[in-house]
């Protein structure tokens, strides 16, 4: 199934965020680019905002977001309500960030996960539906303490 994906990047996720644009692009998903534009040094937090936004306000269905790491845009993200960001290294990080707490936002490291490796992992991500459930209530509990 394709989807509207936003993407965002800093400086040392460029490459990579180029990289999965057109991967994406390929699978014959929309892909809403917020930038970084290039290779100039700048801030994570900014992108990171830009894309948990257009996702929690229903102009994307899911985010990806490519930092140096992917912890700086993961942490940016979760500030925003109604996000779940999860980063993602192995398989079961992609798996289970959707079945169990049914993340929307993609986080990866670009100079962390080679880029077959990413791809590989975007793909579980964007494939992999939520189990519902009994997960379903403690995903509703993240919204929960968020507010206290
Ligand atoms: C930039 O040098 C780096 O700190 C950033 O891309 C990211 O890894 C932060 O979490």
């Amino acid at each position: 199934m394709t989807q509207k994906i936003a993407i965002g990047s800093d400086h040392a996720g460029f490459q990579l965020k180029e990289i999965l644009k057109s991967y994406l692009q390929s699978e014959g998903h929309e892909v809403l680019d917020f930038g970084c534009p290039s290779e100039e040094s700048c801030d994570y937090p900014d992108y990171a905002a830009k894309v948990a936004h257009a996702v929690a306000e229903g102009k994307a269905e899911r985010g990806v977001l490519v930092c140096g790491t992917g912890i700086g845009m993961c942490m940016t993200a979760n500030k925003i309500k109604g996000i779940r960001a999860a980063v993602l290294r192995t398989f079961d990080d992609a798996r289970l960030s959707r079945e169990h707490n049914d993340a929307n936002i993609a986080c990866l490291g670009g100079r962390i996960t080679a880029v077959h490796q990413a791809q590989s992992l975007l793909d579980t991500f964007l494939k992999t539906p939520f189990q519902g459930g009994r997960h379903a209530a403690r995903v509703q509990k993240i919204e929960i303490h968020a507010k206290s």
